[in-house]
Formats: structure tokens, sequence, C-alpha cells
């Protein structure tokens, strides 16, 4: 069901009075086989995939936007879901194979041009994830930055014409960690070595306690946002 955007601002003023698991149950009610969710299998995506599998009735759909160039410990993460989770796990990869990539754009293009190389490995293929939903999840929090601060538990995706739906939206640091510890939600275990934001390995470093927790994206740019969520 593709909702009008006057419906998504009534609901969103509904939902921000809800917790993130009531959302989530809300949002799979209401858009049923037609919504999936946007996991880079950050702390935030683990929380939302164990919330939306405990309330759903069958398996969910999940998607991630495989890069090819993820850390290690996320694809060992990923593997452990899809194994454990009633899940249908799609790893959604980009048009061109690192090796192609390198040979129409040369070496390194994360280095010179990094919003071309997640527009090439993240962002076009975000609209081919999407296609053939009414509506996608994901981890979005205010907490986690200035360029957060105005996203709502849910929004319309213009660019998509899909809605977006972000339950952990007035959740801080703390409430999302006690989440994933109280119910033994496994986790990346790069977050404990400094990295609250994990991105691919290239354009993600461990950041120093007290530093902006997106500060290790794209460290060295003034970059701060991948195009995913603009
Ligand atoms: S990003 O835009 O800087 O990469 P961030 O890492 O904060 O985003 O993640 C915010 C949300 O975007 C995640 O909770 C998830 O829903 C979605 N997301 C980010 N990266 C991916 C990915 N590789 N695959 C699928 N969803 C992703």
């Amino acid at each position: 069901m593709i909702l009008e955007s006057g419906r998504i601002a009534e609901m969103a003023t509904l939902w921000e009075e809800l917790e993130p698991r009531e959302i989530v149950a809300a949002a799979l009610d209401l858009f049923g086989d037609r919504i999936t969710i946007a996991s880079s299998f950050g702390l935030e995506d683990v929380a939302l995939i164990h919330m939306a599998t405990s309330v759903a009735k069958g398996p969910i759909d999940v998607f991630c936007l495989d890069t090819e160039v993820l850390f290690p410990e996320t694809y060992a993460l990923m593997n452990r879901f899809s194994e454990s989770y009633a899940i249908r796990l799609r790893r959604v990869v980009p048009e061109f194979s690192l090796a192609q990539q390198i040979e129409r754009y040369g070496e390194e293009l994360w280095a010179r041009d990094p919003d071309q190389c997640c527009k090439l490995r993240k962002v076009e293929p975000l609209g081919r994830a999407l296609q053939g939903y009414d509506a996608w999840v994901t981890g979005l929090r205010r907490a986690q930055g200035p360029t957060r601060q105005n996203a709502k538990a849910v929004e319309p995706d213009a660019r998509h014409g899909l809605t977006k739906v972000n339950p952990l939206v007035r959740w801080s640091d703390e409430q999302l960690w006690a989440y994933v510890r109280a119910e033994e939600v496994p986790y990346n275990p790069l977050h404990e070595r400094g990295y609250p934001s994990i991105g691919c390995i290239h354009c993600t470093r461990a950041v120093s306690p007290g530093e902006d927790p997106r500060a290790g994206r794209w460290a060295g740019f003034a970059k701060t946002e991948c195009g995913l969520h603009l």
C-alpha cells in the first residue's frame, strides 16, 4: 500500500509515542509482505531484526547492500543471522564488481571520490533493493548526529516513492545497548573496539571516546552521509 504524505504525517505523530517494538509491529501489520528491513548489521539493525522476528508471524524480508568491501566481522554476523533468525536475507550487490569498478574508475575510487563510490556501491543498489516494496525499515536514530535530527518514526521516501519507517528514532545509545544486552542479540564485535558506526572497510575508522560517533565514517572528507538517507 503506497501511502500519501498527509497520512504518513498523521501516523508520524501517533507513532512518535510508541515503543520501537510497537512501531515495528504496527508497520508489519500495515504493510504485510510489502515491507523490508535495510540492514548493515550495525547495532540498530540487529535490534530491529530481533524485534521484527519476535512479533512477526512468518519470516521477514531483510536486505543488505553488500558493497563487497564490508568488514569480515560484518559478513560473519550476517551469516549468523541468516542461520539463526527467521529472515529471508537478500544480499544486493553493486552493478560492477570491484574489478570492474577499477577498470572503469581506477584504483581506490573510495579514496579519491567517496561520493561516487557510495553511489555505485550503495545508493544505486538501494533503488533495486526496494523494488516491489511499499515500505522499508531503517535503524536511523536522532542521536546519531546533526544529519539525523529531523528523522521521524515514519516518513515519506520521496526518492523511491515509498514509506520509510525508523522505529528506533527516539532511542539513545544507552537504550539501544540495554535492549541488545537484555535480549542477548548477537552484535558486531567491532562496536566494542571503537566502532559505533560501521560501514565499508576502507571508509570506516575507530573513534575515540567522546568523539562524534559518525566521525569514523569517511574520516578526512567533508562527508557524513553515504546518500542512502538524503
Ligand atoms: S549510512 O548512510 O551512513 O551508511 P548508517 O550506517 O548510519 O547509514 O545506517 C543507517 C541505516 O541505514 C541502517 O540502520 C540501515 O537501516 C541502513 N543501511 C546502512 N547501510 C546499509 C547497508 N549496507 N545495507 C542495508 N542497509 C543499510
